[in-house]
């Protein structure tokens, strides 16, 4: 499936079509980092403009490998918190805790019941997570299932995520049809969005940037140890007289997802690698232009953070608000399942 076959390349649908719903989700795992802002977060900032948005805090998910209630606890807030920051408008998108819609696990139930194991087996993340050394538990290998209620519950039509979810949304699919097929039109098949300059970001190892390998940039790191982090991105030895392939290394990559493809620094900076300057151009200078973009473009999200921190109220009031709106359309899909499986 073309990652915008029910919408174009801004993520709008067509004129004569309904506002599409978007909805997506993010574990509190661990700090948020520059991965989950280039591949989801950024997108869902952009489309809840033009959409009717829910994003929500995957604490049920996040529960598989989080095991330690006090560090689960304080995750949930700081990713909510985090979000607000970078852009998510809680007066347009409906942003909520997991736990707070508990209607989703029931919803898992369901459609556990029309899951062969086949494809419950198929999924990567139980294969990768396990690979990892996470426990593996049950929860860890239901988790798409749990995934596909999250994206079904509030009938959503667009699924934003970066690659390594498609899985996940094409299960979420296949198990909507499999249901619907045994039942009636129950579900709305969803499809899944990808930013359109979507790379898989790498971390500063040069890696897949990732909460579980250790190599993550936090944009709301304070400014020195957030400096010592991009002067610690792998590079290899090219002089700094001779040309560099901008493709192939991480800070340029890193440079590029965050200002964008077309920003005059990142064409600058792709020229600088190709021919560099009289004097030499290297990886350092690099590096510092990096964190230089880094700092100026995340300052406001900066700021705001600071005040959303210093106001845990707030935080609280905004997921609960958007729990009760959530709830409610959860429930209704639900009680349409449980009434077409015969459960009413
Ligand atoms: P992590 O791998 O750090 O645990 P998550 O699985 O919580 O990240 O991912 C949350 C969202 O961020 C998902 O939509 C995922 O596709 C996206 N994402 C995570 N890491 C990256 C990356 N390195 N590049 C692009 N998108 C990413
Ligand atoms: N599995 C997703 C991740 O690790 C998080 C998630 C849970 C999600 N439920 C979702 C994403 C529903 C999109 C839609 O990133």
């Amino acid at each position: 499936m073309a990652a915008t076959s029910r919408v174009d390349s801004q993520g709008k649908a067509p004129s004569s079509a309904p506002m599409p719903r978007i909805l997506s989700g993010i574990q509190p795992s661990g700090q948020l980092h520059l991965g989950n802002w280039a591949g989801a977060v950024r997108q869902w900032v952009e489309l809840q403009e033009t959409q009717e948005s829910f994003i929500f805090v995957a604490s049920y998910h996040a529960l598989t490998t989080v095991k330690k209630p006090e560090e689960l606890r304080h995750a949930v807030r700081q990713i909510a918190v985090d979000l607000v920051a970078l852009g998510i408008d809680p007066a347009r998108t409906c942003l909520y805790a997991q736990q707070d819609v508990p209607e989703v696990t029931e919803l898992a139930w369901l459609l556990s019941c029309v899951c062969p194991m086949s494809l419950a087996d198929k999924g990567v993340s139980f294969k990768d997570k396990t690979a990892k050394g996470f426990e593996a538990n049950l929860g860890l290998y239901t988790y798409p299932i749990l995934q596909a209620a999250d994206i079904l519950g509030p009938d959503s039509d667009i699924v934003p995520v970066g690659k390594d979810q498609i899985q996940h949304i094409e299960i979420a699919r296949d198990l909507a049809g499999k249901f619907n097929a045994l039942y009636g039109e129950v579900f709305k098949l969803p499809a899944w969005r990808l930013h359109p300059e979507s790379d898989v970001l790498p971390g500063i190892d040069g890696q897949k940037m990732s909460k579980s390998y250790g190599n993550t940039i936090d944009p709301f790191q304070d400014e020195k140890p957030l400096r010592k982090r991009i002067m610690s991105i792998v590079s290899d030895s090219t002089p700094v007289d001779q040309p560099k392939d901008p493709d192939s290394d991480a800070t340029f990559r890193i440079f590029r997802a965050v200002a964008g493809k077309a920003d005059p620094r990142t064409i600058e900076l792709e020229r600088k690698y190709r021919e560099p300057p009289a004097g030499g151009f290297g990886y350092g200078h690099a590096k510092q232009a990096l964190f230089e973009m880094l700092l100026e473009r995340f300052a406001a999200a900066r700021t705001r953070r600071a005040q959303l921190m210093a106001d845990p109220a707030e935080i609280d009031r905004i997921l609960a608000q958007g729990a009760q709106r959530a709830r409610v359309l959860v429930r209704a899909t639900v009680d349409r399942a449980r009434r077409a499986c015969g459960l009413a």
